[in-house]
């Protein structure tokens, strides 16, 4: 028995040496990711493969005149088909591909597989980012992101281009409804909790696009011509709030160039700034074909090119090549690109269903769309409804529109129209009247020419309805809702004349409708269900409501069900300004910009534009803080919002009335009404305004206080520190906080506090200062 024991062992031993000598060298000595240090995994690589790994693939769109995908991209399959681009992947050292998928309202990726026919990937249509913000509830964008999370999770994606923050600098920015808000503490405060929602799945984000890019017009060659102080304030403030509270794993670049760089070749906004200062630990990528020099936007610190294009692989390699970039930058920019995929699913194997739990984020997506919606109007209290028989009119009554198209746009299984959600909750539609509009709604469609891969759909008229219908259905129903929907997506700004303003046809049928249920003594409520901020002064006395449901998702019907019912009490506030008219807003005169007559152009694709330049001469005057400040009236602040109940606030009390380092500033809330509900409580601080013109206020801290029923309260709690006080200050390239009286506002309390000498908060460095002189507006 012994014998054979050892003659056992012997075998295996025997064995083992075999094997050994017998496999090829590299098989153990190449070091493997995650097993062997990164740097000796870079040490390891030949110059082509750190190439191949800062330079993306796939790309699939097919799409004339944009650059061929490499020949590798057309060979191996996608592992997500629908996704907006992976990474390559280099076997032999143990490194995977990631897949990077859109966007802020959902993952977007195909719903059908050409090599599975059987199965469907529908992704959930969550709100758009304009929704969540309306909310002004940090946790309602964490849930969302929780939610969208699991999604990227489940079906095998490592990162998740979102969220998107730029500013809502005009109304009229096509991209608007994917970013948040004309607030850049809005937008870097929900940025930071959606984040974190996502990554809470290991999964990672993007949030994008860095910076200064509030339009879509020739977006790819177009200079934001910015000063510095307006840059740091306002359009940078935000990533550095997401930056700082978050740790996304990536930021993506803009397209645009800052006072005459690229973004994504700027080492001051790459590097100085954003790790040097901020302290960014990620990954930067480009936003897709953007910039024009690869080896600078490695040198910059831009460390993978998506979506990745053959010449750029040659002229990284050139540069190397003749020395203009160095193997010591690629490594920095390879071992950024290996961290991350260190912490990838891709990486750890992680087995994913293909089968999201699409129930649970429905009810996300319903409960956090009622969350953001915003009520105008509610004269006579004519908003809760009790279920009845509603004469249900608009295109988008009964053709909602969830969410916005491009990038931003998802592949969702279903929508709940308004007359769907109306109907779920008891109430009675006219269905011959429904008939009638989805035929005209089909035939419509059917009539419009096709639309370009992620482009934007021609929106269809609205549909005429004659006086003697409308005073028959007024008659028989208990009241009118009517929608006026707004298609918004990508690549396009939106214009004034019947978009900002209403069209014809709707301005016949809103007044026609208001006229024959008025006659009757019958109620007209409005829903807005847009994007962004549209004219409402000149029709919103003919009508007794008026709810922004904003684009809600793909449970829209439900969600505004539920706030027009008063399931939900409404507690949404506007983050952008509805102006009066749209020469009110403070860019009116210089967005979108102008084309250069004559200049080379720095890019040439089919979707590159002209080069051109963007003046942002209103400098730090964006929304509120320019209405305010110049006493220009608007149609609703920024702010607004109504409740079915009332909030009264107690007096504010201050830690101390002289400010150190930090204030702490709190205050009761009260619900004075009847009904149960939530208030945003809002502080604003007005600045000495001695050294600079500084807007009549700004918001530095705001919550929502939880579902207070008739007669509780709850305190508010909020910290001031330096830099809620403090200016930045071009000279010196500084946060500064000037002597004197800072008043506090919160609602009508208020309070102040003092500084006694000049407080320098943070010390900067002078960056992507505009190299022509800008003339920018100031204050009165
Ligand atoms: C958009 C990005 C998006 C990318 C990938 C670009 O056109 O600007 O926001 O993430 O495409 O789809």
């Amino acid at each position: 028995m012994l014998k054979r024991n050892s003659l056992v062992k012997w075998a295996i031993a025997a064995t083992i040496i075999l094997v050994t000598l017998q496999a090829p060298k590299t098989q153990t000595k190449t070091p493997q990711l995650g097993k062997a240090s990164v740097k000796d995994v870079i040490r390891a690589m030949t110059r082509e493969e750190k190439v191949t790994l800062v330079v993306g693939m796939g790309f699939t769109a097919d799409i004339p005149g944009l650059p061929e995908p490499s020949e590798e991209d057309k060979k191996v399959p996608q592992k997500v088909p629908g996704a907006a681009g992976r990474t390559h992947a280099i076997p032999r050292l143990g490194i995977p591909s990631l897949t990077l998928s859109d966007g802020p309202a959902g993952v977007r990726i195909d719903p059908v597989r050409k090599n599975d026919p059987s199965k469907t990937y529908y992704a959930t249509g969550f709100p758009i980012a304009t929704l969540l913000a309306s909310s002004w509830d940090t946790e309602v964008a964490n849930r969302v992101g929780i939610a969208m999370g699991r999604e990227v999770r489940d079906f095998g994606i490592d990162i998740l281009l979102a969220p998107a923050l730029n500013i809502q600098r005009n109304p009229l920015g096509g991209r608007n409804f994917e970013y948040y808000s004309e607030d850049p503490l809005i937008a870097g405060k929900m940025a930071a909790a959606f984040v974190k929602g996502v990554q809470t799945n290991g999964v990672g984000t993007s949030i994008k696009h860095f910076a200064v890019n509030s339009q879509e017009f020739n977006r790819m060659q177009s200079n934001s011509v910015i000063g510095e102080r307006a840059l740091r304030e306002i359009y940078l403030k935000g990533f550095e709030i997401a930056v700082k509270e978050s740790q996304p794993w990536t930021v993506m670049s803009s397209y645009n160039l800052v006072n005459g760089t690229y973004t994504s070749q700027s080492t001051d906004l790459l590097t100085t700034l954003l790790r040097d200062e901020w302290g960014f630990k990620g990954l930067v990528m480009s936003d897709w074909f953007g910039g024009n020099d690869a080896a600078t936007q490695l040198r910059a610190g831009n460390d993978l090119l998506m979506p990745g294009v053959v010449a750029q692989t040659a002229a990284i390699l050139k540069a190397l090549n003749d020395g203009s970039l160095t193997d010591e930058q690629l490594n920095k920019n390879v071992e950024r690109v290996l961290n991350v995929i260190l912490e990838s699913p891709a990486f750890k194997s992680n087995n994913y269903s293909n089968q999201p739990d699409l129930t649970a984020s429905a009810r996300v997506t319903r409960e956090t769309a009622a969350e953001g919606m915003v009520l105008l109007k509610n004269d006579n209290n004519v908003l809760p409804l009790a279920a009845s028989k509603v004469a249900l009119f608009g295109n988008a009554s009964y053709d909602l529109i969830a969410g916005g198209t491009g990038s931003g746009d998802v592949n969702k299984k279903y929508i709940v129209s308004l007359d769907q959600g109306l109907t779920a909750s008891g109430f009675t539609i006219d269905d011959e009247f429904k008939q009638t509009y989805m035929q005209f709604i089909t035939d419509q469609k059917a009539k419009r020419p096709p639309t370009a891969p992620f482009m934007m759909p021609a929106p269809i008229a609205e549909m005429p309805v004659a006086m003697e219908r409308l005073q028959q259905l007024a008659g028989t129903s208990a009241l009118a809702v009517l929608t006026l929907g707004r298609n918004t997506g990508e690549f396009v700004d939106r214009k004034v004349e019947d978009d900002f303003m209403l069209t014809l046809a709707e301005t016949t049928l809103l007044e026609s409708v208001s006229e024959a249920f008025h006659a009757k003594g019958k109620k007209v409520i409005v829903v807005l269900n847009v994007g962004g901020p549209i004219e409402t002064t000149s029709w919103r006395d003919k009508v007794d409501a008026v709810l922004v449901s904003w684009l809600p998702g793909q449970e829209g019907g439900h969600a505004i069900t539920d706030v027009l019912t008063g399931k939900v009490n409404p507690s949404g506030k506007l983050a952008t300004t509805f102006p009066v008219f749209y020469t009110d807003v403070p860019s009116a005169k210089t967005f979108p910009g102008r084309e250069i007559p004559g200049a080379t152009p720095l890019i040439v694709n089919p979707f590159a534009g002209k080069p051109a330049e963007a003046l942002y001469d209103e400098g730090i005057f964006v929304g509120y803080r320019y209405y305010e400040t110049f006493g220009v009236k608007t149609a609703y602040p920024f702010g607004y919002g109504l409740s079915y109940t009332n909030f009264s606030y107690g007096d504010l009390k201050l830690s101390s009335r002289k400010f150190q380092d930090k204030v702490i500033v709190s205050v009761a809330v009260t619900n004075s009404g009847k009904t149960p509900g939530k208030e945003v409580v809002q502080l604003y601080v007005s600045a000495p305004g001695k050294k600079w013109k500084n807007p009549e206020s700004e918001l530095r801290a705001f919550a929502k206080t939880r579902l207070l029923k008739p007669g509780e309260s709850q305190v508010m709690r909020f910290t001031l520190t330096g830099r809620d006080l403090a200016s930045f200050d071009v000279k010196s390239s500084s946060w500064i906080a000037e002597s004197g009286s800072y008043v506090i506002k919160v609602g009508a309390s208020t309070g102040k506090i003092e500084l006694e000498k000049d407080l320098l908060v943070e010390k900067s460095r002078k960056l992507l200062a505009p190299t022509s002189e800008l003339k920018e507006l100031e204050s009165r």
